[in-house]
């Protein structure tokens, strides 16, 4: 018996229709598995960000040895809120702790240095650091701009007369990525590597290093716990209590306050949990090998 045109095409179709049947149903069953898949690390972030910061059920440790005079160095006044506002606040709450900051332009990249200086004290203010502690520079050699690597001797020597003059024994900063990429960021860990190759980093300070997360992790917000958890050691959360206040010194940088940053100040993971890293001396040596 053979097959006439007409049930050739009946059997081409009911054919496609089943295997059109077989993949919507597939791909009904895989959104349906996303879906749960996703909510479940919803709640998981949930519950660890309450765990943590509420609840303290979990602890993160304490890996920052003693840290009684830290010297956090930054490069633009709004940097304090923006990146480091979770290491920042954990260390002001400390009673025992006194912190310094360290503002190496007056951020005039738009002509409002004299505007951003002073919303860097009033930010301050808020965040629990003294106004004696700060300090700002403005020079000609270090500009507030994206693509200028400011000269390493010069920032280290400044840096280096900080820690002394302090007895610094905790410095933080950026790492060699600096956050975005920006070079006035990264001129100040490549200082901070030169000092330790140089060995001129006096024994008693630790420089830790704000570790740059890709694009993703840096807008998952509360999604990030758990990454940040298994990949770092040394993290600050901040308490729900502690970033209303954080974005209320973030506010005091009104010249600042376009609405990307505002979407920043929302959605940034830098605002709500730092993971920091103990800068040593073969890290920098492989850092600056890899850039060779
Ligand atoms: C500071 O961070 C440490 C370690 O993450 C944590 O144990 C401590 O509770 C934090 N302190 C404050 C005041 O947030
Ligand atoms: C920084 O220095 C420049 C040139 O010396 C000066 O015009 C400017 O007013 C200074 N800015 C601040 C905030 O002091």
């Amino acid at each position: 018996m053979s097959l006439g045109p007409e049930s050739v095409l009946t059997l081409g179709t009911n054919f496609f229709k089943t295997i059109f049947a077989r993949v919507q149903e597939y791909a009904r069953e895989t959104v349906e598995h996303l879906i749960l898949a996703v909510s479940v690390y919803i709640l998981v972030c949930i519950f660890l960000y309450f765990s943590i910061s509420r609840w303290k059920i979990i602890g993160f440790k304490k890996d920052v040895k003693n840290p009684a005079r830290v010297l956090i160095v930054i490069a633009h006044p709004d940097d304090e809120c923006m990146f480091f506002g979770p290491t920042v606040l954990n260390f002001t709450k400390q009673k025992e702790c006194q912190v310094y900051l360290m503002c190496l332009s007056t951020g005039n990249n738009y002509g409002m240095g004299r505007t951003r200086k002073k919303e860097l004290y009033k930010a301050c203010q808020v965040l629990g650091i003294d106004e004696g502690s700060i300090v700002v520079y403005n020079h000609s050699n270090m500009p507030d701009q994206m693509g200028v690597m400011w000269p390493i001797e010069l920032v280290s020597k400044l840096i280096l007369n900080q820690i002394e003059t302090y007895s610094i024994n905790t410095l933080i900063t950026f790492d060699k990525h600096g956050v975005s990429n920006h070079m006035n960021h990264c001129s100040i860990y490549y200082a901070i590597a030169h000092l330790s190759l140089e060995k001129k980093l006096p024994s008693y300070c630790s420089v830790y290093v704000l570790e740059t997360v890709n694009l993703l992790r840096k807008y998952w917000l509360l999604l990030d716990i758990p990454v940040s958890f298994l990949l770092s050691r040394i993290r600050y959360l901040v308490t729900s209590t502690d970033r209303a206040l954080l974005h209320r010194a973030m506010r005091q940088h009104e010249s600042q306050l376009v609405w990307f940053r505002r979407l920043y100040m929302l959605f940034s993971r830098y605002m709500l949990i730092n993971s920091l890293q103990l800068m040593e001396l073969s890290d920098i040596e492989l850092d600056l090998e890899i850039d060779d």
